[in-house]
């Protein structure tokens, strides 16, 4: 026996393993295709069958390392954002980039900022860095338009001398709420030069609200910006674990110091670049997931339900009351759906928005 735990530094003792929830392979099986898979917001229109091309052209030469800067996706990616590719760092997912920006800028001696009900990889990420957390009270579950939702203001407000790092996502998971152009126009203004403010935009490419635009745009001004994006979500990509950075070169060539050689495989590249490229599908996706959204909102909304805004690709239901028991009826019914008690949220449920038949099967199951 070895007590590993006590060996490890001490970041990592004060860290849980990531917990992947239910085991899909076995639901799967015991379920077959009457499985309702709603609880990781993935895009279960698929991928663009251009996409699905690349990878097949890829596949002979998964014998061979993949380009390691990955120079045919972030060429195209910087073409389409009006950037360098200088500008553009490539990651395993963008949870991999989230880490490595705490990693490469902050340790022991900084704070890093966030919002209570900010994504769960935030606070996982300041302490594997050794930082001290800030989480800033969401907006409150009464807030006329925007309950639980990032208060940038009071962000600003929290930023200490020590601080290095701001992660806001926007819309942000798991709560879907966003803000709009002229809270980020603020927030950004009032934030020192020497702090990172990382604006994680998972879920861009499913808002359809005007006045919601990327940061991509604030890039010039702010060199202390950076944004990262996924293609796991509205390109449905999520098995291929690609995602990737847009911030000043001089940012990227830091974070490049600690990326992994290789980080994004192959047919990853591949099929990322041929999804790029596809944007009918992307818009496809959009407008479809906007339909089904507000489809399954007002429906869960008949039920009597509160359901929180949302421009993702899933909806935060409010129960009112501790929504475990829900959660398992839901379970041995064969809907997924994702406990918040994690985000000490244990009232509510997060659900993807799925297939039609997913999501007549949800409002079904619902107890
Ligand atoms: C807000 C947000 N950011 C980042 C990620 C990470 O996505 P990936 O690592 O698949 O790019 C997710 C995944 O659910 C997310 O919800």
């Amino acid at each position: 026996m070895i007590d590993a735990a006590a060996l490890a530094n001490a970041a990592t003792r004060a860290l849980r393993a990531y917990d992947p929830g239910h085991d899909l392979p076995a639901l799967r099986k015991r379920f077959g295709d009457a499985l309702a898979e709603l609880g990781s917001n993935e895009n279960p229109l698929g991928p663009s069958p251009h996409a699905l091309a690349a990878i097949e052209a890829a596949l002979p030469d998964v014998f061979r390392y993949p380009d390691p800067q990955g120079i045919a996706l972030k060429t195209a990616l910087a073409t389409q954002l009006q950037v360098a590719a200088a500008q553009i760092t490539l990651g395993n997912g963008s949870h991999e980039l989230l880490m490595l920006v705490a990693q490469c800028f902050a340790d022991g001696g900084n704070s890093i900022v966030f919002s209570e009900f900010g994504f769960a990889v935030f606070p996982i990420a300041t302490a594997a860095a050794g930082a001290r957390a800030i989480r800033v009270p969401a907006l409150p579950r009464t807030h006329a338009t925007m309950p639980r939702g990032h208060d940038l203001a009071a962000m600003a407000d929290a930023v200490r001398t020590d601080t290095r790092v701001v992660y806001i996502a926007n819309p942000n998971n798991p709560t879907g709420t966003w803000f709009d152009d002229a809270v980020l126009d603020d927030f950004l203004a009032r934030v020192p030069a020497t702090v990172l403010v990382v604006i994680d935009e998972a879920y861009h490419e499913y808002v359809t609200l005007a006045g919601v635009s990327s940061a991509v745009r604030h890039l010039r001004q702010y060199p202390n910006l950076i944004v990262t994006r996924t293609f796991s979500k509205a390109y449905a990509l999520a098995g291929l674990r690609v995602g990737y950075a847009v911030s000043a070169a001089e940012v990227a060539g830091v974070l490049e110091r600690l990326r992994e050689s290789f980080n994004v495989n192959g047919l990853a590249l591949a099929a990322a670049e041929a999804a790029l490229a596809d944007r009918e599908h992307v818009a496809r996706a959009r407008d479809w997931n906007l339909a089904e959204r507000e489809w399954l909102g007002e429906r869960l909304r008949a039920l009597g339900l509160r359901v929180l805004p949302s421009q993702t690709n899933f909806v935060l239901i409010d129960f009112a009351a501790d929504a475990a028991p829900i959660e398992r009826v839901l379970f041995e019914r064969g809907v997924i759906a994702r406990p918040m008690g994690g985000y000490g949220l244990p009232e509510c449920l997060r659900i993807s928005v799925g297939t039609r038949a997913e999501n007549e099967r949800l409002l079904e199951a619902l107890p």
